[in-house]
């Protein structure tokens, strides 16, 4: 067996029958034998333009061989300033600086102690509670996991922190299933969270959390209205709103983050994956610059907040940041992504009547195809579609029983067919 441990991964089946890429270009994966695979999650939902562009690649060569690293300890490079301009450029309005770490676990720890730190330093340290909700991924930490909402990456792990609670996933599938992009609600869901404070006091609850979309817990859009309220309410109660942006930021949702295309803006908003292609390794905290002058009351020469990563804004991640942005920019690939997002609706819709499915969900480039589970043996069958798939050439990712799609935001028409048609005939294959 290999010394290899590899993540989320069931290690012995692994490597009994290993699935290795060597190369990447575009919208393919490459095996060492030089099958072509086509991508339908960007890797991990990170590779928003595609794999190995060019200009971020000779970004990451050329900075490597300029200045290798430099730790923002008390010190730093001009690389972190100009991305941190940048992404508050393309960030909602009020958003006006950014923390870096090297991943969306980071980031969502470092929002969390960011959000209890505001509450200390403007004079609540009472203010300790975290509200995060049902289905929801928010990376590995052990802060991201007690808000999380997958009860089986939690539970090897307890105890997790204690002040936390969870709002519900605000969907039914009896009266939602199929529905397109934002649905109309059934019930005002964020009534919810209006309980919640009133059940723990708001005066005790530090923030909220939530992914403005559900994206690796099953691709759930937000009902209309219902994060308008949860802003709402939090602005009212004077509890932090954070938006984990890790999968929606950076096109994915047709604009630089899913808070501009719904419409609200959070105080705090997690990223990474697309913020560098995928290219190095990097998330993002980015706050508002209420929560930011927060810090900035205290005596000057102080560490106002004693917190960050040997990486945060390593060179090489800046360099692919800043390179990443550019091409995002230059090649249009927010707009692109815009632009495809009715075809792909419609045509991941068209897979309604496809043998096996029981839901169909979808926003911007994102798509959730769920299927019935077999009698007994909740994930098999999807765990067969995504072999079954890549014996085909296609990488088809899928959580249990549910596909989720989030290929690169380059993916033409013909590609889109190409993953229905092929989903389509999988699934009337297999059992
Ligand atoms: C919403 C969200 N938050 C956090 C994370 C964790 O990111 P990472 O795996 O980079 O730590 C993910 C990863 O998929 C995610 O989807």
């Amino acid at each position: 067996m290999s010394p290899f441990w590899l993540p989320f991964t069931a290690n012995r089946a692994f490597k009994a029958s290993p699935r290795l890429f060597a190369g990447a270009e575009g919208m393919h994966y490459i095996t060492p034998d030089g099958r072509r695979i086509l991508d339908t999650i960007a890797g991990l939902w990170c590779v928003n333009a595609g794999h190995a562009q060019r200009p971020i690649v000779e970004a990451i060569q050329a900075q490597a061989a300029r200045l290798d690293f430099v730790s923002s300890f008390q010190m730093s490079h001009a690389g972190g300033f100009e991305l941190a301009g940048r992404l508050t450029a393309i960030a909602p309005a009020g958003i006006e600086h950014v923390f870096f770490t090297n991943s969306g676990s980071e980031s969502v720890d470092t929002a969390l102690k960011i959000a209890r730190g505001y509450h200390r330093a403007r004079g609540h340290a009472e203010r300790l509670k975290l509200i995060g909700r049902a289905k929801s991924y928010h990376g590995v930490g052990l802060g991201g996991l007690s808000v999380a909402g997958i009860p089986r990456h939690k539970l090897p792990f307890g105890p997790l922190l204690a002040d936390v609670d969870h709002l519900a996933l605000p969907y039914d599938p009896k009266v939602s299933a199929f529905s397109r992009g934002q649905s109309d609600p059934p019930v005002d869901y964020a009534q919810e969270l209006a309980a919640l404070i009133a059940l723990h006091d708001p005066s005790t609850i530090a923030a909220v959390i939530v992914e403005p979309i559900t994206g690796s817990g099953g691709v759930y859009p937000p009902p209309k209205g219902y994060l308008e309220r949860l802003r709402q309410l939090c602005t009212q109660h004077g509890i932090l709103l954070i938006f984990d942006e890790v999968i929606t930021g950076f096109g994915r949702v047709g604009a630089a983050f899913a808070s501009e295309r719904l419409g609200v803006t959070p105080d705090i908003i997690t990223c990474a994956k697309g913020m560098t292609n995928g290219a190095v390794p990097m998330g993002g905290v980015l706050v508002s610059g209420d929560v930011y002058d927060a810090y900035m009351d205290g005596p000057e020469g102080q560490i106002e907040l004693p917190h960050g990563y040997t990486y945060s804004a390593h060179p090489l991640a800046c360099a692919a940041g800043l390179a990443t942005l550019d091409v995002y920019r230059d090649q249009g690939i927010f707009e692109q992504a815009a632009a495809i997002e009715g075809f792909w609706e419609e045509a991941m819709h068209s897979l309604k009547d496809a043998r096996h499915v029981v839901d169909i969900r979808n926003i911007g480039v994102l798509a959730a195809v769920e299927l019935a589970p077999r009698e007994g043996t909740a994930g098999a069958r999807g765990a067969a579609v995504n072999k079954a798939t890549f014996d085909r050439d296609m990488l088809v990712r899928n959580a249990g029983d549910i596909l989720l799609f989030s290929p690169p935001l380059i993916i033409s028409r013909g590609e889109i067919e190409h993953i229905v048609d092929t989903v389509r005939a999988v699934l009337a294959d297999i059992d």
